[in-house]
């Protein structure tokens, strides 16, 4: 497979669901076309029942498409071969409620065939990177729905998969667990993994993803880069650094003359979430608790950067072995802080082009869910 064959690539893609007399009974999925290229984050966005989760299951193989043509790494996606190499991080968490995170990870490494070894070290190194190393030997029916989550990403990495599908990664999380998430994403993106994810929050796409899709009832209501599907391109915007108000009035003037109309004024806005972990973070401080809200995300060593190879165990093993940090390795901490993670124009949307968004979606799309 080379770099410009798709990871996953599906063509009028459909899924009924049939009742117990085999009667069309749910058209879950109706006839969705979209590639997921290597390297690349891309979000299926849609509210509740749009089919997100069915359009994961076949892409998993574990439901069969009723129509069209799905290949996951070229491959049929029931072919065990692209299986090992797919990790999945289920819309609801499943963990075995007497087992430690430690014994967890260690369970689904065996289901992978890897040694003790490996299961060891990789699980040593996943619990780092998702910031539950002290509660290594705790039992995960003990834990929050936040650490839960991230024991299931933890889990969904274990095979150093290339293509990792997330099932609503944020779903049930607070806006700091929320932010921990996604910064794994994006920590995973930059290890060149390819992550398909889905949501029905607006945010978290807009963060993370390269590009999109908007399913809606089954059906792509609109797909492409985030930031290009988000451009008002009729219009432009200037920034400023603080002017005073005379040399504002002098400079809109000058606009006026030469463009014919006056610009309308106002000042950048920060998103609320970068808001709010500041406020969180300055509030930690104060009481003098240990912050770790923003914590640079680490990845796990042990994650190649690039597409390993099937039997993708070997090729762990070279790179364990080799003990060389990888180039790509983002440490110590070269990530800017939430609020200043603006390296894409998706960050920078303007209010007109959010609301435009959303009158895409309907509205039973539970934000707060
Ligand atoms: N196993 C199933 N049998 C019948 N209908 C189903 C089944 N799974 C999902 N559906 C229906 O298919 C539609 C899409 O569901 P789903 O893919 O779970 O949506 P989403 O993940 O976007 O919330 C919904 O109407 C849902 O009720
Ligand atoms: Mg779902």
């Amino acid at each position: 497979m080379n770099d410009a064959q798709p990871m996953i690539a599906a063509r009028n893609l459909v899924k009924t669901f049939r009742d117990f007399w085999y009667r069309p009974k749910v058209n879950a999925v109706r006839g969705i076309t979209f590639e997921v290229r290597r390297g690349e984050v891309f979000g299926l966005l849609g509210p509740n029942g749009s089919g997100k989760s069915t359009t994961i299951k076949m892409i998993l193989g574990l439901l069969r498409p009723t129509r069209g043509s799905l290949l996951v790494l070229s491959r049929s996606p029931r072919d065990v071969r692209a299986k090992a190499r797919l990790g999945y991080l289920p819309e609801e968490t499943y963990l075995y409620p007497y087992l430690t995170s430690r014994e967890t990870l260690d369970f689904y490494g065996r289901l992978f065939d890897l040694s003790a070894r490996e299961r060891r070290e990789r699980a040593d190194q996943l619990l780092e990177m998702i910031g539950l190393q002290h509660a290594a030997n705790r039992l995960v029916g003990e834990f929050s729905k936040g650490m839960a989550r991230r024991i299931g990403l933890a889990q969904a990495l274990i095979n150093d998969p290339e293509l990792v599908l997330l099932d609503e990664p944020t779903s049930g999380l607070d806006p700091l667990g929320t932010r921990q998430v996604k910064d794994l994403i994006l920590a995973l993106a930059r290890r060149g993994k390819t992550v398909l994810l889905s949501s029905h929050l607006l945010a978290d796409v807009e963060d993370v993803c390269d590009r999109v899709a908007i399913l809606y009832n089954g059906t792509i209501k609109a797909q492409g880069e985030i930031g290009e599907l988000l451009e008002v391109r009729q219009q432009h915007r200037m920034t400023f650094p603080d002017l005073s108000e005379e040399k504002l009035e002098e400079v809109l003037a000058a606009m006026e003359r030469i463009a014919g109309n006056r610009p309308t004024v106002d000042h950048p806005r920060r998103d609320l979430e970068s808001f709010f972990l500041d406020v969180v973070e300055q509030a930690r401080k104060e009481t003098g608790e240990s912050s770790g809200v923003r914590h640079s995300e680490g990845v796990a060593n042990y994650l190649s950067s690039e597409a390993a190879s099937p039997p993708a165990a070997n090729r762990l093993k070279e790179l364990l072995t080799e003990k060389a940090p990888l180039p790509s390795e983002p440490e110590p901490s070269p990530e800017p802080p939430a609020h200043e993670e603006a390296p894409k124009p998706r960050k920078d949307l303007s209010e007109q082009a959010r609301r435009k968004l959303e009158t895409l979606l309907p509205t039973d799309a539970d934000p707060h869910e």
